[in-house]
């Protein structure tokens, strides 16, 4: 290979690797790494980052590596090659979620393009949204997006539904927050004013007096009693958005990946076009409330994520760490 082509594949996987760590994760733990070797980029999950009490099996972790996946094969696609994944290559090597290797040269088509320069954009919101709704045309493409990466996106359009959905957890909410264990966890990602961490859900973004929406999925307390938060909740708005509920049919590791890449194929495609989303996974860290969930409201269905979407003003803050502390090197092409 000559030294240009080298040149070309080295500034690729890094691009990739740059563009991994943009992915959204449960509390903004980053629960990742990166080794690359020549021509392939190996993703990690880094159990040291995991949840030992949201998230006991590892299924949020690994949604979380999954969109950071996503964000990989659509840059090396943006690119102009062809990304050859495998997901958990090697059962003795359970940490090791997937390798990405460059294949042939391909032309990036428009789309990819358009989800590539929203990666750094995107944001997740934590209040309201404004009245105006997701169009119908976009909903039925997220639904494509997720579905084109084998899980299924549900937009719930029955009002009683919706309610159902905003008091499972509001409960689960209200649980978590009588459990000390709980608590402390998010406190642990709670990233208070003024702090360097490059890592956790920063005080700037969420509001410091959220309004409620109607009906209320309730954030969670990041704050716990501080008056931390965004100066305000810019845009005052109360619209519950568009709620939706992202499901795989099975519920194995492999599918948790899966719906990681599904997710931020939905949330790149409805940046592209001003919709932003929140998140309300707590009762999907409850056994008993997701399995309630999906035997009476998803048929049978195992709920990856419970979102909602709309528009909003507010911008977003988040933060990263640096790519020298997730990012291995070995070797050369
Ligand atoms: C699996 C998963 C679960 C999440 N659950 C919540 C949640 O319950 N509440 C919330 O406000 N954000 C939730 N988030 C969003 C993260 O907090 C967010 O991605 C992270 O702080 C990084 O910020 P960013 O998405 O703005 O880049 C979740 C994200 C993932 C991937």
């Amino acid at each position: 290979m000559n030294a240009h082509a080298t040149e070309e594949i080295t500034s690729a996987v890094h691009a990739a690797v740059q563009a991994a760590v943009w992915a959204p994760s449960v509390h903004n733990t980053q629960p990742w790494s990166f080794v690359v070797d020549g021509e392939e980029i190996a993703l990690r999950a880094d159990s040291d980052r995991g949840l030992r009490t949201g998230d006991i099996m590892g299924r949020e972790r690994l949604v979380s590596c999954g969109a950071a996946l996503m964000n990989i094969r659509l840059v090396l696609r943006g690119l102009g090659h062809e990304a050859r994944v495998r997901v958990l290559p090697d059962p003795d090597r359970p940490a090791l979620l997937a390798t990405v290797r460059l294949g042939e040269s391909a032309e990036a088509d428009e789309h990819t393009r358009t989800l590539c320069a929203r990666i750094e954009h995107r944001r997740t919101h934590r209040a309201g949204f404004t009245e105006t709704p997701v169009p119908d045309q976009l909903v039925d493409e997220l639904v494509q997006q997720a579905a084109a990466e084998g899980a299924r996106l549900t937009p719930v359009r029955s009002e009683a539904a919706v309610r159902a959905l905003a008091a499972l957890t509001e409960a689960a909410q209200e649980v978590q927050s009588q459990d000390r264990l709980f608590t402390l966890e998010v406190l642990r990602w709670a990233r208070p004013p003024g702090s360097t961490r490059a890592e956790g859900v920063p005080a700037e973004a969420y509001p410091r007096e959220p309004r409620r929406t109607r009906p209320h999925f309730a954030q969670r307390d990041y704050a716990h009693g501080h008056s931390w938060g965004g100066e305000s909740d810019r845009s005052a708005a109360t619209s519950t958005g568009l709620v939706a509920v992202l499901t795989t049919l099975s519920d194995s590791r492999e599918d948790w990946i899966t719906a990681g890449q599904a997710l931020q194929r939905i949330l790149l495609h409805a940046d592209a076009h001003g919709v932003r989303a929140a998140f309300h996974t707590q009762p999907l860290e409850m056994f008993h409330l997701r399995e309630f969930m999906r035997q009476e409201l998803l048929s049978g269905e195992y709920p990856q994520m419970i979102m909602r979407l709309g528009f909003t003003p507010d911008e977003g803050r988040s933060v990263r760490r640096p790519i020298a502390e997730v990012l291995e090197e070995r070797g050369t092409t």
